[in-house]
């Protein structure tokens, strides 16, 4: 059991958690992420460390509460716990003195900006942070990121705070005013990392993208987080979850999130339900229990 000792809302809607883990808070590392399980009915889902204390014990996560799982997530309270945390999982970021690094995240994915930048630069880099967001509600760790980069740019779609239009057209105007930028580093939605790519391969920019495949065992054993990389597949959760951006099948990537829309459109509706009547307790036997279908991928 993991208990939440502390619990505040970033912007307007990402939550952040921080949870004792004191075996984690001592191995992880900037790129990892871990699986949790809410209690023993509920799916595992993977999330990034967003920070961690080693003198405390604890680990942090920060999340954007988009369906069942991580609105069930949102719902905890200091003092509540969390059943299991596995962890921590998959290859650490790859650090080495590049130059200019230019990180670049979208929505919840700058939840892993912070220990990702720290640790770049610590590698002797110079750092870039571009976050983007739809709207400055979505936007976190503003004031973190300023003190952990050299530069923090901020972009929304709506342009309700910094640059109205993507992030990627931050960057796009760093590479046409001639900046040196030496490596991206790139985490978010799919279809983001996919036109980052697309955009720096003309410039020959090396490229890194963390890829959020559907995740299960997060052991490489179940094979639900398989991804295409230079025309091999690999599992994301132990060959990743980051991989070179110009080598990734971002196609069959993006069908492969979309495998249980149905189903976890219907269990999101199903536990509002649950909550509108004031149960706090999940199903006995969750129905849609991805780890059941798991033999269909
Ligand atoms: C390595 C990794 C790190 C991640 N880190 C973060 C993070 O720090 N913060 C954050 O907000 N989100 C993160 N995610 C995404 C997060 O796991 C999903 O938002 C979450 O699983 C959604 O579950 P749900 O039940 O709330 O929503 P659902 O309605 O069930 O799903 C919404 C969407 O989330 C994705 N998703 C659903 N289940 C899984 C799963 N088991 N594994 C992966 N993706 C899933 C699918 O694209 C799905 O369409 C990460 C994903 C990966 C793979
Ligand atoms: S989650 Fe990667 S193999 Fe199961």
């Amino acid at each position: 059991m993991h208990k939440i000792v502390s619990r505040r809302v970033l912007g307007q809607r990402v939550v952040e958690l921080e949870v004792e883990a004191p075996a984690m808070s001592k191995k992880a590392q900037a790129g990892q992420f871990f699986i949790l399980r809410i209690d023993e009915t509920g799916e595992r889902i993977p999330l990034t460390f967003a920070g961690w204390d080693p003198e405390a014990g604890t680990i942090m996560m920060a999340f954007l509460p988009i369906g069942k799982t991580t609105n069930h997530l949102a719902s905890l309270k200091v003092g509540d716990s969390i059943r299991d945390i596995a962890g921590p999982m998959g290859e650490p970021t790859h650090l080495e003195k590049y130059g200019h690094v230019v990180f670049l995240g979208g929505g919840v994915g700058t939840a892993e900006a912070l220990p990702v930048a720290r640790a770049l630069r610590q590698a002797g880099n110079k750092v870039t942070v571009i976050q983007g967001a739809r709207n400055e509600d979505l936007l976190m760790y503003e004031d973190e990121l300023a003190a952990e980069s050299d530069q923090l740019l901020i972009a929304t779609d709506d342009g309700s705070k910094g640059y109205h239009g993507f992030g990627l057209d931050l960057l796009m105007k760093m590479i046409e005013d001639g900046e040196q930028i030496d490596m991206v580093h790139t985490i978010g939605p799919a279809i983001m990392m996919k036109m980052t790519a697309e955009k720096t391969r003309p410039h020959g920019i090396h490229t890194v993208a963390s890829l959020n495949p559907i995740m299960m065992d997060g052991t490489g054993m179940c094979g639900a987080c398989r991804v295409m990389v230079d025309g091999e597949t690999k599992f994301g959760c132990v060959d990743g979850p980051e991989f070179d951006a110009h080598k990734v099948d971002w196609d069959l990537l993006m069908i492969r999130q979309t495998t249980y829309k149905p189903e976890e459109e219907a269990s999101n509706e199903r536990f509002k339900k649950i909550q509108e009547k004031g149960c706090e307790c999940e199903p006995a036997s969750d129905p849609d229990s991805k780890v059941k279908e798991v033999a269909g991928n």
